[in-house]
Protein backbone atom coordinates (compact mmCIF):
# COMPACT_ATOMS: atom_id res chain seq x y z
CA UNK A 1 0.00 0.00 0.00
CA UNK A 2 1.30 3.44 -0.68
CA UNK A 3 2.84 4.96 2.43
CA UNK A 4 1.08 8.15 2.96
CA UNK A 5 -2.58 6.46 2.08
CA UNK A 6 -5.46 8.75 3.87
CA UNK A 7 -2.82 11.33 5.88
CA UNK A 8 -3.35 14.97 5.31
CA UNK A 9 -0.57 17.27 4.53
CA UNK A 10 -0.97 21.14 4.80
CA UNK A 11 1.84 22.44 2.29
CA UNK A 12 3.19 25.47 2.98
CA UNK A 13 5.00 27.19 -0.50
CA UNK A 14 6.96 30.64 0.69
CA UNK A 15 8.69 32.67 -1.79
CA UNK A 16 11.84 31.39 -2.87
CA UNK A 17 13.76 29.77 -6.61
CA UNK A 18 13.29 26.02 -4.76
CA UNK A 19 9.26 26.58 -5.31
CA UNK A 20 9.39 24.85 -8.54
CA UNK A 21 10.63 21.37 -6.16
CA UNK A 22 7.44 21.59 -4.29
CA UNK A 23 5.16 20.70 -7.31
CA UNK A 24 7.17 17.91 -7.80
CA UNK A 25 6.32 17.12 -3.90
CA UNK A 26 3.28 17.65 -4.06
CA UNK A 27 3.27 14.77 -7.38
CA UNK A 28 4.96 12.40 -4.98
CA UNK A 29 2.89 13.06 -1.74
CA UNK A 30 -0.58 12.41 -4.06
CA UNK A 31 1.30 9.45 -5.48
CA UNK A 32 1.71 7.99 -1.91
CA UNK A 33 -1.60 8.34 -1.03
CA UNK A 34 -1.88 11.56 1.09
CA UNK A 35 -4.13 14.60 0.52
CA UNK A 36 -2.52 18.10 0.21
CA UNK A 37 -3.65 21.55 0.61
CA UNK A 38 -1.64 23.76 -0.24
CA UNK A 39 -1.12 27.57 0.81
CA UNK A 40 0.58 29.99 -0.98
CA UNK A 41 2.44 33.18 -0.02
CA UNK A 42 2.55 35.78 -1.98
CA UNK A 43 6.59 35.72 -2.14
CA UNK A 44 5.34 32.00 -3.42
CA UNK A 45 4.03 33.28 -6.21
CA UNK A 46 5.98 34.67 -7.91
CA UNK A 47 7.54 31.37 -8.22
CA UNK A 48 4.98 29.31 -8.94
CA UNK A 49 1.42 29.89 -9.98
CA UNK A 50 -2.02 28.70 -8.03
CA UNK A 51 -3.15 26.83 -11.22
CA UNK A 52 -0.35 24.75 -10.96
CA UNK A 53 -0.19 24.26 -7.87
CA UNK A 54 -4.35 23.70 -7.85
CA UNK A 55 -3.76 21.66 -10.74
CA UNK A 56 -1.13 19.13 -9.21
CA UNK A 57 -2.99 18.94 -5.76
CA UNK A 58 -6.58 18.87 -7.11
CA UNK A 59 -7.53 20.67 -3.95
CA UNK A 60 -8.54 24.78 -4.10
CA UNK A 61 -4.96 26.74 -3.02
CA UNK A 62 -5.47 29.28 -0.70
CA UNK A 63 -3.36 32.13 -0.43
CA UNK A 64 -5.44 35.21 1.33
CA UNK A 65 -6.23 35.60 5.27
CA UNK A 66 -8.60 38.58 4.05
CA UNK A 67 -10.62 36.78 1.68
CA UNK A 68 -13.95 36.46 2.49
CA UNK A 69 -14.37 33.19 0.07
CA UNK A 70 -11.42 31.11 1.06
CA UNK A 71 -12.21 31.77 4.80
CA UNK A 72 -16.22 31.35 4.62
CA UNK A 73 -15.03 28.14 2.65
CA UNK A 74 -12.16 26.92 4.72
CA UNK A 75 -11.60 28.60 7.84
CA UNK A 76 -7.97 28.87 8.56
CA UNK A 77 -8.13 27.34 11.73
CA UNK A 78 -9.77 24.45 10.01
CA UNK A 79 -6.68 24.01 7.12
CA UNK A 80 -4.62 23.36 10.02
CA UNK A 81 -7.31 21.26 11.98
CA UNK A 82 -8.03 18.81 8.68
CA UNK A 83 -4.37 18.58 8.38
CA UNK A 84 -1.99 16.19 10.07
CA UNK A 85 1.15 17.65 9.26
CA UNK A 86 2.40 20.94 8.29
CA UNK A 87 4.89 21.35 6.02
CA UNK A 88 6.76 24.59 5.14
CA UNK A 89 8.94 24.07 1.82
CA UNK A 90 10.24 26.11 0.64
CA UNK A 91 10.82 27.99 4.18
CA UNK A 92 12.66 31.08 3.53
CA UNK A 93 14.77 33.03 6.23
CA UNK A 94 11.61 35.37 6.04
CA UNK A 95 9.13 32.58 7.75
CA UNK A 96 11.88 31.45 9.86
CA UNK A 97 12.36 34.83 11.38
CA UNK A 98 8.33 35.59 11.68
CA UNK A 99 7.54 31.97 12.88
CA UNK A 100 10.26 32.59 15.53
CA UNK A 101 8.70 35.84 16.26
CA UNK A 102 5.32 34.63 16.61
CA UNK A 103 4.12 36.17 13.96
CA UNK A 104 0.87 36.36 12.21
CA UNK A 105 0.36 38.74 8.88
CA UNK A 106 -0.47 36.57 6.49
CA UNK A 107 -2.59 33.29 6.12
CA UNK A 108 0.52 31.07 6.21
CA UNK A 109 1.63 32.54 9.28
CA UNK A 110 -1.70 32.72 11.33
CA UNK A 111 -1.97 29.19 10.75
CA UNK A 112 1.37 28.31 11.85
CA UNK A 113 0.52 30.40 14.94
CA UNK A 114 -2.91 28.84 15.57
CA UNK A 115 -1.71 25.27 14.69
CA UNK A 116 -0.98 22.09 17.37
CA UNK A 117 -0.33 20.20 14.57
CA UNK A 118 3.48 18.31 14.17
CA UNK A 119 5.67 20.98 11.94
CA UNK A 120 8.14 20.44 9.97
CA UNK A 121 10.62 22.98 7.95
CA UNK A 122 12.58 22.35 4.50
CA UNK A 123 14.75 26.45 4.85
CA UNK A 124 15.71 27.27 1.21
CA UNK A 125 17.91 30.20 1.10
CA UNK A 126 21.04 31.99 0.30
CA UNK A 127 24.45 30.72 2.48
CA UNK A 128 24.77 33.59 4.25
CA UNK A 129 21.20 33.85 4.81
CA UNK A 130 21.42 30.51 6.43
CA UNK A 131 24.34 30.78 8.14
CA UNK A 132 23.30 34.16 9.26
CA UNK A 133 23.45 34.61 13.75
CA UNK A 134 19.75 35.39 13.01
CA UNK A 135 18.68 32.79 11.08
CA UNK A 136 20.49 30.10 13.44
CA UNK A 137 18.88 31.36 16.53
CA UNK A 138 14.97 31.41 14.88
CA UNK A 139 15.96 28.13 13.77
CA UNK A 140 17.40 26.68 17.39
CA UNK A 141 14.06 28.55 18.75
CA UNK A 142 11.92 26.66 16.16
CA UNK A 143 13.39 23.35 16.97
CA UNK A 144 13.04 23.77 20.96
CA UNK A 145 9.53 24.19 20.24
CA UNK A 146 9.64 20.65 18.45
CA UNK A 147 9.82 22.00 14.84
CA UNK A 148 10.91 19.62 12.60
CA UNK A 149 13.98 20.66 9.89
CA UNK A 150 14.79 18.44 6.83
CA UNK A 151 18.03 20.06 4.90
CA UNK A 152 19.31 22.44 3.87
CA UNK A 153 21.54 20.70 1.49
CA UNK A 154 25.45 22.09 0.17
CA UNK A 155 25.56 22.96 -3.62
CA UNK A 156 25.89 25.53 -5.61
CA UNK A 157 22.95 28.31 -5.26
CA UNK A 158 20.81 29.66 -7.74
CA UNK A 159 22.80 32.80 -6.34
CA UNK A 160 25.81 31.79 -8.15
CA UNK A 161 27.23 30.80 -4.52
CA UNK A 162 28.28 27.44 -3.19
CA UNK A 163 27.67 26.43 0.38
CA UNK A 164 24.38 25.15 2.73
CA UNK A 165 21.28 26.77 1.53
CA UNK A 166 20.03 24.46 -1.40
CA UNK A 167 16.46 22.84 -0.05
CA UNK A 168 16.54 19.50 0.62
CA UNK A 169 15.78 16.80 -2.12
CA UNK A 170 12.12 15.90 -2.63
CA UNK A 171 12.78 12.42 -1.90
CA UNK A 172 14.58 13.48 1.49
CA UNK A 173 11.51 15.73 2.25
CA UNK A 174 9.39 12.69 1.57
CA UNK A 175 10.84 11.04 3.78
CA UNK A 176 10.87 13.36 6.78
CA UNK A 177 7.31 13.64 6.54
CA UNK A 178 6.72 9.77 6.43
CA UNK A 179 8.78 9.53 9.30
CA UNK A 180 6.92 12.05 11.33
CA UNK A 181 3.35 11.15 10.25
CA UNK A 182 4.97 7.59 10.92
CA UNK A 183 5.62 8.34 14.64
CA UNK A 184 1.71 8.68 15.39
CA UNK A 185 0.99 5.77 14.47
CA UNK A 186 -0.84 4.97 17.76
CA UNK A 187 -2.76 1.84 16.18
CA UNK A 188 -0.19 -0.08 14.00
CA UNK A 189 -0.87 -3.66 14.62
CA UNK A 190 -4.83 -3.45 15.78
CA UNK A 191 -7.91 -3.79 13.64
CA UNK A 192 -10.88 -1.92 13.62
CA UNK A 193 -14.34 -2.40 12.18
CA UNK A 194 -16.68 0.31 12.05
CA UNK A 195 -20.62 0.37 10.46
CA UNK A 196 -21.47 3.60 8.89
CA UNK A 197 -25.01 4.91 7.08
CA UNK A 198 -28.00 4.02 6.99
CA UNK A 199 -29.89 -0.12 6.35
CA UNK A 200 -32.69 -0.30 3.21
CA UNK A 201 -34.90 -2.61 4.46
CA UNK A 202 -36.62 -3.76 1.19
CA UNK A 203 -40.76 -4.31 1.15
CA UNK A 204 -40.24 -5.61 -2.63
CA UNK A 205 -37.71 -5.34 -5.30
CA UNK A 206 -37.93 -1.81 -5.76
CA UNK A 207 -39.30 0.19 -2.39
CA UNK A 208 -37.32 -0.32 0.67
CA UNK A 209 -37.66 1.41 4.14
CA UNK A 210 -34.67 3.77 4.92
CA UNK A 211 -33.44 6.40 7.02
CA UNK A 212 -31.52 9.79 6.95
CA UNK A 213 -28.23 8.92 7.63
CA UNK A 214 -25.71 10.24 5.18
CA UNK A 215 -22.85 8.24 6.85
CA UNK A 216 -20.56 11.30 7.27
CA UNK A 217 -19.48 9.83 11.17
CA UNK A 218 -18.74 6.60 10.49
CA UNK A 219 -16.74 6.89 7.63
CA UNK A 220 -14.87 9.97 9.06
CA UNK A 221 -14.47 7.56 12.46
CA UNK A 222 -12.94 4.92 9.73
CA UNK A 223 -10.70 7.56 8.23
CA UNK A 224 -9.72 8.61 11.38
CA UNK A 225 -8.77 5.30 12.84
CA UNK A 226 -6.63 4.42 9.43
CA UNK A 227 -4.89 7.51 9.65
CA UNK A 228 -3.69 6.54 13.31
CA UNK A 229 -2.33 3.01 11.76
CA UNK A 230 -5.14 0.70 12.66
CA UNK A 231 -6.36 -1.85 9.48
CA UNK A 232 -9.90 -1.00 9.08
CA UNK A 233 -12.83 -2.44 7.69
CA UNK A 234 -15.58 -0.41 7.15
CA UNK A 235 -19.26 -2.10 6.91
CA UNK A 236 -21.21 0.46 5.43
CA UNK A 237 -25.26 0.89 4.42
CA UNK A 238 -25.97 2.70 1.37
CA UNK A 239 -24.43 5.92 1.00
CA UNK A 240 -24.01 9.00 -1.23
CA UNK A 241 -20.40 9.53 -0.12
CA UNK A 242 -16.99 8.29 -1.39
CA UNK A 243 -14.98 5.12 0.52
CA UNK A 244 -12.75 6.39 3.02
CA UNK A 245 -9.05 5.81 1.92
CA UNK A 246 -6.80 3.15 3.50
CA UNK A 247 -9.57 1.32 4.55
CA UNK A 248 -11.08 -1.81 3.46
CA UNK A 249 -14.95 -1.06 2.72
CA UNK A 250 -17.92 -3.08 2.42
CA UNK A 251 -21.10 -1.94 1.29
CA UNK A 252 -24.26 -4.11 2.90
CA UNK A 253 -28.08 -3.08 2.28
CA UNK A 254 -29.98 -4.46 5.28
CA UNK A 255 -29.36 -5.03 8.92
CA UNK A 256 -29.25 -8.70 8.50
CA UNK A 257 -26.41 -8.09 5.69
CA UNK A 258 -24.44 -5.59 7.87
CA UNK A 259 -24.52 -8.18 10.76
CA UNK A 260 -23.12 -10.88 8.82
CA UNK A 261 -19.93 -8.47 6.85
CA UNK A 262 -19.54 -7.75 10.52
CA UNK A 263 -19.21 -10.96 11.97
CA UNK A 264 -16.85 -12.07 9.14
CA UNK A 265 -14.84 -8.84 10.00
CA UNK A 266 -14.08 -9.81 13.66
CA UNK A 267 -11.95 -10.63 15.23
CA UNK A 268 -11.05 -6.49 16.07
CA UNK A 269 -9.23 -4.55 18.70
CA UNK A 270 -12.21 -1.91 18.09
CA UNK A 271 -15.23 -1.93 16.66
CA UNK A 272 -17.70 1.41 16.62
CA UNK A 273 -20.74 0.95 15.72
CA UNK A 274 -22.19 4.45 13.98
CA UNK A 275 -24.43 2.68 11.41
CA UNK A 276 -28.38 4.23 11.80
CA UNK A 277 -29.59 0.30 11.75
CA UNK A 278 -33.58 0.00 10.95
CA UNK A 279 -34.93 -0.86 13.78
CA UNK A 280 -37.74 -3.57 11.77
CA UNK A 281 -37.65 -4.54 8.60
CA UNK A 282 -40.61 -5.83 6.03
CA UNK A 283 -41.67 -9.64 7.67
CA UNK A 284 -41.91 -10.96 4.01
CA UNK A 285 -40.75 -8.79 1.35
CA UNK A 286 -42.41 -9.21 -1.81
CA UNK A 287 -40.37 -11.48 -4.71
CA UNK A 288 -41.94 -9.04 -7.37
CA UNK A 289 -42.95 -5.59 -7.47
CA UNK A 290 -46.08 -5.26 -5.44
CA UNK A 291 -49.05 -4.19 -7.78
CA UNK A 292 -51.95 -1.28 -6.94
CA UNK A 293 -55.35 -3.42 -6.79
CA UNK A 294 -58.61 -1.24 -8.05
CA UNK A 295 -60.66 -0.82 -5.08
CA UNK A 296 -58.54 -2.69 -3.03
CA UNK A 297 -57.18 -0.65 0.65
CA UNK A 298 -53.39 0.49 1.06
CA UNK A 299 -51.62 -2.26 1.87
CA UNK A 300 -50.63 -3.08 5.75
CA UNK A 301 -46.74 -3.83 6.26
CA UNK A 302 -46.43 -6.77 8.46
CA UNK A 303 -42.15 -5.61 10.61
CA UNK A 304 -39.97 -7.75 11.73
CA UNK A 305 -37.03 -6.81 14.43
CA UNK A 306 -34.25 -6.48 12.76
CA UNK A 307 -31.12 -7.94 14.83
CA UNK A 308 -29.06 -5.87 17.31
CA UNK A 309 -25.76 -5.50 16.01
CA UNK A 310 -24.00 -3.93 18.63
CA UNK A 311 -25.61 -6.22 21.29
CA UNK A 312 -24.50 -9.17 19.49
CA UNK A 313 -20.87 -7.91 19.36
CA UNK A 314 -20.93 -6.49 22.25
CA UNK A 315 -22.58 -10.18 23.91
CA UNK A 316 -19.85 -11.94 22.41
CA UNK A 317 -18.84 -14.55 25.04
CA UNK A 318 -15.13 -15.24 23.04
CA UNK A 319 -13.78 -12.93 20.27
CA UNK A 320 -15.81 -9.76 21.76
CA UNK A 321 -13.59 -6.64 20.55
CA UNK A 322 -11.19 -5.38 23.38
CA UNK A 323 -13.39 -1.80 22.85
CA UNK A 324 -16.88 -1.72 21.69
CA UNK A 325 -18.24 1.71 21.05
CA UNK A 326 -21.91 2.63 19.91
CA UNK A 327 -23.65 5.45 19.30
CA UNK A 328 -26.54 6.78 20.93
CA UNK A 329 -28.98 9.00 18.62
CA UNK A 330 -31.82 10.45 21.08
CA UNK A 331 -34.05 13.11 20.51
CA UNK A 332 -35.14 13.97 23.79
CA UNK A 333 -33.31 13.39 27.71
CA UNK A 334 -30.43 12.28 25.78
CA UNK A 335 -27.66 12.02 28.55
CA UNK A 336 -30.24 10.01 30.38
CA UNK A 337 -31.51 7.63 27.37
CA UNK A 338 -27.56 7.47 26.17
CA UNK A 339 -26.87 5.93 29.45
CA UNK A 340 -29.31 3.44 29.55
CA UNK A 341 -28.84 2.35 26.41
CA UNK A 342 -24.92 1.89 27.11
CA UNK A 343 -26.02 -0.55 29.86
CA UNK A 344 -28.96 -2.43 27.75
CA UNK A 345 -26.37 -3.03 24.69
CA UNK A 346 -23.01 -3.80 27.16
CA UNK A 347 -20.79 -1.93 24.94
CA UNK A 348 -17.89 -0.08 26.52
CA UNK A 349 -18.56 3.68 25.66
CA UNK A 350 -22.03 5.09 24.41
CA UNK A 351 -21.30 8.55 21.97
CA UNK A 352 -24.55 10.24 22.36
CA UNK A 353 -26.01 12.90 20.21
CA UNK A 354 -28.38 14.89 19.87
CA UNK A 355 -30.19 14.58 16.68
CA UNK A 356 -33.75 16.71 17.14
CA UNK A 357 -34.77 18.71 14.81
CA UNK A 358 -33.06 21.84 14.41
CA UNK A 359 -29.94 20.62 15.14
CA UNK A 360 -28.87 19.58 11.67
CA UNK A 361 -27.12 16.58 12.98
CA UNK A 362 -28.86 14.33 10.69
CA UNK A 363 -27.12 14.79 7.03
CA UNK A 364 -24.86 17.98 8.30
CA UNK A 365 -21.21 18.65 8.83
CA UNK A 366 -21.33 19.02 12.57
CA UNK A 367 -21.83 17.06 15.54
CA UNK A 368 -22.21 17.98 19.61
CA UNK A 369 -21.76 14.93 21.50
CA UNK A 370 -20.81 13.20 24.72
CA UNK A 371 -19.16 10.48 25.51
CA UNK A 372 -20.38 8.06 28.20
CA UNK A 373 -18.55 4.81 29.77
CA UNK A 374 -19.06 3.14 32.80
CA UNK A 375 -17.58 5.28 35.40
CA UNK A 376 -16.32 8.60 32.86
CA UNK A 377 -18.53 11.68 30.96
CA UNK A 378 -17.10 13.99 28.62
CA UNK A 379 -19.17 17.07 26.86
CA UNK A 380 -16.90 17.29 24.20
CA UNK A 381 -17.91 21.03 22.70
CA UNK A 382 -19.68 21.58 19.07
CA UNK A 383 -17.50 20.70 16.17
CA UNK A 384 -16.98 18.72 12.62
CA UNK A 385 -17.62 15.29 12.22
CA UNK A 386 -13.80 15.37 10.84
CA UNK A 387 -12.69 16.43 14.60
CA UNK A 388 -15.50 14.45 16.32
CA UNK A 389 -13.89 11.53 14.20
CA UNK A 390 -10.12 12.59 15.43
CA UNK A 391 -11.00 12.92 18.78
CA UNK A 392 -12.48 9.52 19.30
CA UNK A 393 -9.90 7.61 17.76
CA UNK A 394 -7.16 9.30 20.08
CA UNK A 395 -9.13 8.59 22.91
CA UNK A 396 -9.39 4.76 21.28
CA UNK A 397 -5.91 4.91 20.75
CA UNK A 398 -5.29 5.79 24.58
CA UNK A 399 -7.48 3.08 25.73
CA UNK A 400 -6.03 0.16 23.83
CA UNK A 401 -2.49 1.55 24.68
CA UNK A 402 -3.66 1.38 28.77
CA UNK A 403 -4.85 -2.04 28.26
CA UNK A 404 -1.78 -3.48 25.94
N1 LIG B 1 -27.61 -0.50 16.52
C1 LIG B 1 -27.26 -1.72 15.93
N2 LIG B 1 -28.22 -2.54 15.45
C2 LIG B 1 -29.52 -2.21 15.53
C3 LIG B 1 -29.89 -0.96 16.10
C4 LIG B 1 -28.91 -0.14 16.59
O1 LIG B 1 -26.07 -2.02 15.85
N3 LIG B 1 -30.43 -3.04 15.05
C5 LIG B 1 -26.57 0.34 17.08
C6 LIG B 1 -26.34 1.65 16.37
O2 LIG B 1 -25.34 1.52 15.39
C7 LIG B 1 -25.88 2.54 17.51
C8 LIG B 1 -26.64 2.01 18.70
O3 LIG B 1 -27.00 0.68 18.36
O4 LIG B 1 -24.51 2.37 17.81
C9 LIG B 1 -27.85 2.78 19.10
O5 LIG B 1 -28.68 3.09 17.99
P1 LIG B 1 -30.02 3.89 18.22
O6 LIG B 1 -30.74 3.96 16.94
O7 LIG B 1 -29.73 5.15 18.96
O8 LIG B 1 -30.73 2.95 19.23
P2 LIG B 1 -31.83 1.90 19.10
O9 LIG B 1 -31.29 0.57 19.56
O10 LIG B 1 -32.40 1.89 17.74
O11 LIG B 1 -32.85 2.39 20.20
P3 LIG B 1 -34.08 3.41 20.08
O12 LIG B 1 -34.45 3.45 18.64
O13 LIG B 1 -35.07 2.78 20.94
O14 LIG B 1 -33.56 4.70 20.62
Amino acid sequence: MPLLVGRRVLLIITGGIAAYKSLELIRRLREQGARVRCILTRGGEQFVTPLSVAALSEEKVFQDIFSLTDESEMGHIRLSREADLLVVAPASANVLARMAAGIADDLATTVLLATDKPVLVAPAMNVRMWEHPATRANMATLAARGVRRVGPAAGDLACGETGAGRMAEVADILAAIADMLAAKALLAGRRALVTSGPTHEPIDPVRFIANRSSGKQGHAIAAALARLGAEVTLVSGPVAIPDPPGVRTVRVESATDMLAACQAALPADVAVFAAAVADWRVAEPAAQKRKKQEGAPPPTLSLAPNPDILATVARLETGRPTLVVGFAAETENVLDNARAKRRRKGCDWIVANDVSTGTGTFGGDDNTVHLIGADEEEAWPPMTKEAVAERLAERIALRLEARR
